[in-house]
């Protein structure tokens, strides 16, 4: 995403193929973004596929497979193709461009994986809790746990995905309270500014509310 929110602000004419594998459409991560970039910039197609569909998609349906690149970037064998996600997901594309016949050369990758988990756990477990001020539901938990964790428990749907404080999915804004955290590079100065911590390697210290 970074490589390309970089093209655009450069004024690069490169002819990009976008394609983002969602297991859903409310997994898509930065849509209205992308759907910005599409509209402003001529020469970059995006395509998102989702694994598991609603009934308003209207995309692509289905796992990344050679198939599918091949039908969504036809020429791919004479692209370079930069790869970025978990590892299992990685192991399934680099398997599907080999099928393909991509020089390795042309080939570069970012993982998500192969990270220590950022947050540090606090040496004692202490009582802690979240309050979710739009949801209005309010959590007892312990500080061992993460944001991210203590809203799924509760049923509160959060986007996230690298899982390791690096994509920045699992943004939310912090109203009250102190945390720990330890994300790396997930967030802007400004955002760190504004309050915004990263759900997925942050953990509550006492009492915190968050706008969620
Ligand atoms: S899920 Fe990527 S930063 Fe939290």
């Amino acid at each position: 995403m970074s490589m390309l929110r970089t093209l655009a602000d450069s004024g690069s004419d490169r002819e990009i193929r976008f394609i983002h594998s969602a297991r859903s459409p409310k997994d898509i991560i930065f849509r209205e973004e992308l759907d910005e970039l599409a509209r402003d910039h001529g020469n970059f197609h995006i395509h998102v596929l989702c694994a598991e569909p609603d009934d308003n998609w209207r995309g692509p349906v289905g796992l990344l497979d050679d198939t599918t690149l091949l039908k969504l970037a036809p020429d791919i064998r004479e692209r370079s193709v930069y790869v970025c996600g978990p590892e299992p997901y990685m192991k399934a594309i680099r398997g599907a461009l080999q099928r393909i016949g991509l020089d390795p050369d042309r080939y570069r990758e970012e993982s998500f994986g192969g990270l220590t988990r950022p947050a540090p756990t606090p040496s004692a477990s202490q009582a802690a809790s979240v309050r979710f001020a739009r949801s209005g539901i309010g959590q007892q938990c312990r500080s061992t746990q993460t944001l991210l964790e203590i809203a799924r428990n509760v049923g509160l749907y959060l986007p996230s995905a690298c899982g390791h404080g690096i994509c920045g999915t699992c943004r939310v804004l912090k109203l009250a309270g102190d945390v720990e955290t330890a994300d790396l590079g997930g967030l802007s100065a400004e955002e760190k500014a504004e309050g915004y911590v990263l759900a997925c390697c942050t953990r509550p210290l006492g009492e915190v509310a968050l706008d969620l």
